[in-house]
């Protein structure tokens, strides 16, 4: 051993390695198709954004912001150079001697920002709705594809770094983005496209978490109940009990359950608007056969969400078993400083559908459909062209090399689990007839260089 030592992925992220990055684009593929079907177009933003965007948006009290971003000041060293100067100069005069540098001014402090990878990104692409005007289009329905980061414990089925597959459908009030109609679509959307993968099993919690002026009074209701019980909860409950009582409903301490599960629940206290929104979601979702199960006790972990809130759950998969979660958002371009912009959407948790694929979808691997094995010198050249032609008819090919013995090209194509293998030889060359044979059979045709694709596609 050297004294160097091993370099490994961070830990909470990992490496996606063939054959399972095939299941990835398979599902990738099967989302974009149904997203087509439903008339979402793909957005792409940016991997860092401001933080204050999510401290504003996903809320500062949130386990998210206050517990599992990564955050760092940009330019990243200033600050530290800052610092540093700062303790050396004071040192210097304590110390009476002179400084061995500058202070680093403050005023170049002023141009430091604060920056955070996106842990979500409803955020992001409702801050790109507002700078891009994009009212002006109507109603839009964004999808997009792409790592999340977020600095929790990691485990099966929880990474900082994770996937989503996100969509967003949001717009003017005008272009009709409030109704209810907007909230059914998505879920028929979402238990469509989990039917198409092949997960079956998922149950769909539905809940509504009220307007801003429900919360008001459900959160005064929530001071209240919890006033006599927090000294007796966990710190964090005790610090939400009077920042953001709702909060409290995302502790995950054993000993608290008992206790929240006392408190007052938010379907008691939604108004009128409210409940006749949340009635005709409901009645959109039976008419079109998309079974739900309420749950008044989901009111997800961000700060942003209005009324429709719900999780589709997987049973595979253990602890972590929220496959997605969404709702709406009807306030949150305001508190962004955009127009009035009610939203709904939803994210997958990509690492997780895979991993509920992978109990149940048979494999979706490709593999070539023949092996070119040159056989001596001057035979890679002919096996490139010949590998040029078939490629050009869609076939997939893998090449061999002509230093390896027959047996070893024979070892290397079942290794690969190609369906033929196709004998580049001298002989071969000289007559444009080559010997073909199939691997599972073993059985062997010599083919005329212009049949051969013909042949290899019609034996599939
Ligand atoms: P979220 O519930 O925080 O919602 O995340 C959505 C999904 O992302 C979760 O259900 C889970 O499948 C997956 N997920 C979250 N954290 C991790 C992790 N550490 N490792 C693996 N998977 C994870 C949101 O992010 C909202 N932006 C969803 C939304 C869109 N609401 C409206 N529009």
């Amino acid at each position: 051993m050297t004294g160097n030592c091993m370099i490994k992925a961070v830990r909470g992220t990992r490496d996606l390695l063939p054959p399972d990055t095939a299941l990835w684009n398979f599902v990738e593929a099967a989302v974009r198709d149904v997203f087509r079907a439903y008339n979402f177009h793909e957005i792409r933003t940016p991997i860092f954004e401001e933080t204050q965007l999510f401290a504003r948006s996903v809320g500062e009290e949130t386990d998210i912001v206050a517990k599992e971003m990564y955050t760092w000041e940009d330019p990243p060293r200033l600050l530290q150079e800052y610092i540093d100067s700062y303790r050396e100069v004071t040192a210097a005069l304590r110390e009476g001697r002179q400084p061995s540098g500058k202070l680093v001014s403050l005023e170049s402090l002023a141009g430091t920002q604060s920056l955070t990878l996106r842990p979500e990104n409803t955020a992001g692409i409702v801050r790109a709705y507002i700078e891009h005007k994009m009212w002006n289009r109507g109603l839009n329905k964004f999808y997009s594809i792409g790592p999340m980061f977020r600095r929790e414990r990691p485990q099966k089925g929880r990474y900082r770094q994770f996937y989503q597959i996100d969509a967003e459908v949001i717009g003017p009030p005008s272009a009709g983005s409030e109704s209810p109609a907007r909230d059914a679509e998505i879920l028929e959307l979402l238990a469509t496209l989990l039917d198409r993968l092949g997960i079956k099993d998922w149950t769909l919690q539905l809940n509504s978490v009220g307007c801003p002026n429900d919360r008001v009074v459900y959160n005064e209701a929530l001071r209240k109940a919890l006033e006599p019980v927090a000294p007796k909860m966990c710190s964090d409950c005790q610090r939400r009990a009077v920042t953001n009582p709702l909060r409290v409903f995302d502790c995950k301490v054993p000993e608290d359950q008992p206790i929240i599960e006392k408190l007052p629940r938010i379907s008691h206290y939604l108004d009128e608007s409210c409940r006749k929104h949340f009635e005709q979601v409901q009645e959109i979702l039976k008419a079109a056969g998309v079974p739900f199960t309420l749950n008044d006790r989901l009111v997800r972990g961000l700060d942003y969400y209005t009324r429709t809130a719900f999780e589709f759950t997987h049973g595979a998969l253990g602890a972590q078993n929220a496959i997605l979660g969404g709702g709406r958002y009807d306030g949150l371009s305001e508190s962004l400083g955009g127009p009035s912009a009610p939203g709904i959407g939803f994210a997958i948790g990509e690492d997780r559908l895979v991993l509920a694929l992978k109990e149940s979808a048979e494999a979706v691997q490709h593999k070539p459909e023949v092996y070119i094995a040159p056989l001596g010198p001057g035979m890679d050249r002919e096996a490139a062209r010949l590998a040029r032609e078939l490629r050009h008819h869609d076939l997939v090919v893998e090449l061999g090399d002509e230093t390896f013995r027959l047996k070893k090209s024979f070892e290397a194509a079942t290794r690969a689990g190609a369906r033929f293998i196709l004998i580049v030889g001298e002989n071969e060359v000289k007559t444009d007839t080559f010997a073909l044979k199939h691997l599972a059979s073993g059985e062997q045709v010599s083919v005329p260089r212009a049949e051969l694709a013909l042949r290899i596609q019609s034996t599939l």
